[in-house]
């Protein structure tokens, strides 16, 4: 059985399409129309999935009509109506929570967990917690808009200047450069706790009453995230005692605030999060509703295919004589990280290295680079019990003065750790790179700039090379 799943009119459109339990492809809309955060899929996006495989069924992430229904009592803003064309094929449509929930559980080693889905709003539900056991998933509790962690979130980056459903993640990674405690009380007030709020932050935060200065955008964002990770927590614990359970599933935009998922290894004992949490994930969880049991999860190399060998040699000799290279090879990443196939890698060991990144992505300066690292010496260089192969944590960095470009103000890094099996080429990379340097890390950051899509197919590189004078390693 073959099915397609697609996830739009959200803020991260995608397309993946299962031969009964093997993924054959998932990808992004924004990659093929060049459009950031593209609300709908568009046909080089399906034409490239279909040569995998035609489907017999189609999935779609969620209940148009109910969402409809929400739209109409919360004013109308967003969209409902699907618009893919795919004639002839038997469709159906999730629950947005239950896609969610499928997505994570169902690509997971588990067969016994917690599902913890949080994000901005869903068709009502914003807070689910399900039980995974077997192949059945089974709801336990749920809360629904407008109390939502996602919305609060989002209302916050709105206020601090920054595009909110696009944004939050630079608000995150604001708040290491904040004074938490200074707005702390006030932020609190607006989520006292995790199923109250000061009132539907839907249309933003309309009674802060304040003017704020460049140094208080700063000072919010931290006072935010230090409340958000308070609040998770909460809603954590609850779930842990609610299901009984000792393996975590999370899913849901929220699951991509690296800084505060390095709390939920203080709760349960073995968590997963698929690399594609937020919307863009839905697909696949559509398409795994509906073939209803697990599937099988290698990585995360998914996307529009560029084919050939990893370029190791290349890559080493580029860092070695000019300390960056920018790498476009293989299958896409699914997710919003680049994981090595559309990656910028570089010399972790130079200060400058950071600000030299920053202006060929055309950054704000003080915004983080993130390493990758060897897994077998990931706790000897970070502070961390548990693998992070997706960049889904945030932890202490220990040795901060050698690899000085991929330590955050706040002496954290968010870290991608790679073994053999994950990324033989990548792994290979760091291990000749240990080998003449004695440091088995390096930076990667993704291949795009700022306000773009990765670059994602062979046009793409071309007008890059063309654009910025430099070549892709491939
Ligand atoms: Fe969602």
């Amino acid at each position: 059985m073959i099915i397609l799943g697609i996830n739009e009119t959200s803020h991260d459109a995608s397309v993946s399409l299962i031969k009964n339990e093997k993924i054959l492809f998932a990808g992004h809309a924004e990659r093929y129309s060049k459009k950031k955060n593209d609300w709908y899929v568009n046909d080089n996006l399906i034409q490239d999935a279909l040569q995998y495989g035609k489907p017999d069924y189609v999935a779609y992430y969620e209940k148009p009509l109910l969402k409809r229904s929400r739209l109409f009592f919360s004013g109308g803003l967003g969209d409902w109506l699907p618009k893919f064309k795919i004639d002839n094929i038997p469709r159906k449509s999730f629950k947005h929570h239950y896609s969610h929930a499928c997505a994570g559980y169902f690509t997971s080693k588990f067969n016994d967990a917690a599902i913890v889905v949080l994000d901005a709003i869903g068709e009502y539900n914003t807070s689910t917690i399900w039980v995974g056991e077997s192949e059945k998933i089974k709801l336990r509790y749920k809360q629904n808009y407008p109390v939502s962690f996602g919305l609060f979130y989002s209302a916050f980056t709105q206020l601090i200047g920054l595009m909110p459903n696009q944004e939050e993640y630079i608000m995150m990674g604001m708040a290491a450069y904040g004074d938490w405690t200074r707005y702390y009380k006030q932020v609190d007030k607006y989520f006292p706790k995790y199923n109250k709020q000061k009132y539907n932050f839907h249309k933003g935060i309309n009674d802060w009453g304040m003017q704020i200065t460049e140094q208080d955008r700063f000072d919010i964002a931290a006072a935010v995230q230090v409340v958000y990770e308070q609040r998770l927590n909460d809603f954590m614990c609850m779930a842990y005692n609610l299901t009984g359970k000792e393996n975590l599933v999370f899913m849901g935009g929220c699951a991509l605030n690296s800084s505060a998922n390095t709390l939920l290894w203080n709760i349960f004992s073995d968590v997963w999060i698929m690399p594609n949490p937020g919307d863009a994930g839905s697909s696949l969880g559509a398409a795994a509703a509906l073939y209803g049991k697990h599937i099988e999860w290698k990585d995360p190399y998914l996307g529009h295919d560029l084919g050939g060998e990893y370029p190791v040699d290349k890559i080493i000799d580029g860092i070695l004589k000019n300390g960056i290279v920018a790498v476009a090879t293989g299958r896409a990443e699914y997710g919003p990280r680049a994981l090595g196939n559309r990656s910028i890698l570089a010399d972790p060991r130079d200060p400058n290295i950071k600000n030299k990144v920053n202006l060929i992505k055309e950054r704000e300066i003080f915004r983080p680079f993130a390493p990758v690292v060897m897994e077998e010496y990931a706790n000897k260089w970070f502070d961390m019990n548990f693998n992070s192969p997706y960049m889904q944590y945030t932890v202490k960095c220990l040795q901060p003065e050698k690899i000085p470009s991929v330590v955050h103000a706040d002496g954290t890094s968010r870290v991608q750790t790679v073994n053999k099996d994950q990324h033989l080429g990548l792994w290979t990379v760091l291990e000749k790179f240990y080998k003449i340097t004695g440091i088995p890390v390096l930076l990667n950051t993704s291949l795009n700039i700022k306000g773009q899509p990765l670059l994602n197919d062979k046009n793409d590189i071309f007008l890059w090379e063309k654009k910025y004078n430099n070549n892709i390693i491939r």
